[in-house]
């Protein structure tokens, strides 16, 4: 049997400053030791949205500070671990590098052999972490800053089948709860006012009329810019129904599209072993409850790993590492950071990018 392996992991690509240790024993089950994320919404909740700088310059501070406690929290010390596994991409390029950087400074002083990571791959290989998922399955990833399908063959080994064409879908919720006067982040807000609503305001469907899995989410923005102003002029303000009803029309409309590009990617891929999500729009209720249904009509589990190993961490970024680690992959100081970098090179690239920046 295979070696077991103890892995460091390090994730700093957007505005989570995170450090975890995992496990990996030697017939692939997963222990995570210590999963430490140092949040930044502090620093850019004034701003309306992540700023680059401010969030590199806070992850150059508190990176060290993550790793200490992820060794401390997991009670073992950094030269016990087999591997450091870093994010090298894709993400904000400040912060990529100054994960990238604190990983090569652990890996020269220790001569630990360095992993790099794609952030995309730490997503996708979740359901392995959590649910010990069999190759192939199917993913949908879905957050503020991306949105694809992806087929997962293997720990490197993905192809996109199609995404977002502009925002990514927790963009779109967080921009509703900016047009509707709802607190940020805008998913659990719009989610709230969307349980007191009915769905009778008509949003469109973009893109349901055309076959395959691309997807738009900024035309609906404009739908309900429009809504919300004919429900002002009528009323001299926004009653707080009339918000609801607006949310639930929105959710109903997302949560449509999802579902049927799920339904017709599932169809695509029947030899798939599992329907998994990940990112944080995949909390949503409503959501969840139709790809449930969808992936127990098709008889496959459906997988959707606990809220904080969907949304950013480095758990999953310290699995990924373990994953490549057994295959052979080893890195070194030559390692770049890279602020794109597709998972699947053979797809043709994205023409949007999320609020986050692009993330593939
Ligand atoms: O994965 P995540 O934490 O960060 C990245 O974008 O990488 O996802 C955050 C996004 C935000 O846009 C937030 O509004 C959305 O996930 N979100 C939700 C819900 N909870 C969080 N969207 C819809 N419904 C929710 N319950
Ligand atoms: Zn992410």
């Amino acid at each position: 049997m295979a070696q077991g392996l103890t892995i460091l992991g390090l994730e700093s690509s957007c505005d989570d400053t995170a450090a975890a240790v995992v496990r990996r024993d030697g017939a692939g089950d997963a222990e995570i030791l210590s999963n430490v994320v140092i949040r930044q919404d502090d620093l850019h909740s004034a701003f309306g949205g992540v700023v680059p700088e401010i969030a590199a310059r806070a992850h150059a501070e508190k990176i060290d500070l993550a790793v200490e406690q992820a060794l401390a929290e997991a009670g073992v010390t950094l030269t016990a671990c087999d591997a450091i596994a870093v994010t090298a991409g894709p993400g904000l390029i400040g912060g990529v590098l100054a994960g990238v950087m604190c990983a090569k400074g652990l890996s020269a002083a220790t001569g630990l052999p360095l992993v790099g990571v794609n952030h995309l791959a730490g997503h996708a290989l979740t359901p392995r972490l959590t649910d010990g998922a069999t190759f192939p399955y199917l993913m949908l990833l879905v957050s503020g800053g991306h949105c694809q399908f992806l087929r997962v063959d293997g720990p490197d080994a993905f192809t996109r089948l199609g995404g977002t064409i502009d925002d990514a879908p927790g963009e779109a919720f967080d921009k509703t709860a900016r047009l509707l006067g709802l607190p940020q982040p805008g998913g659990p807000s719009v989610e709230a006012a969307a349980a007191q609503g009915k769905t009778s305001v008509p949003l469109p469907r973009p893109l349901l009329d055309r076959p395959g899995l691309d997807m738009s989410f900024s035309g609906l923005k404009t739908a309900l810019l429009r809504a919300r102003d004919a429900v002002v002029a009528e009323h001299g303000g926004l009653p707080r129904d009339r918000r609801a009803d607006i949310c639930a029309s929105f959710q109903a409309a997302m949560t449509e599209v999802l579902a049927e590009k799920s339904r017709r990617a599932l169809h695509a891929h029947p030899d798939v072993t599992a329907f998994a999500v990940a990112g944080g729009v995949a909390a949503n209720r409503s959501l969840r409850a139709a790809l449930t249904e969808l992936a127990g009509g098709a008889n496959l589990p459906f997988l959707a790993p606990p809220l904080a190993l969907c949304t950013d961490n480095a758990a999953m970024i310290a699995w990924a590492g373990a994953e490549l680690f057994a295959g052979g992959r080893r890195d070194n100081l030559t390692l770049a950071a890279r602020p794109r970098w597709p998972l699947d090179g053979d797809a043709a690239p994205m023409l949007g990018s999320g609020k986050r920046g692009a993330k593939a």
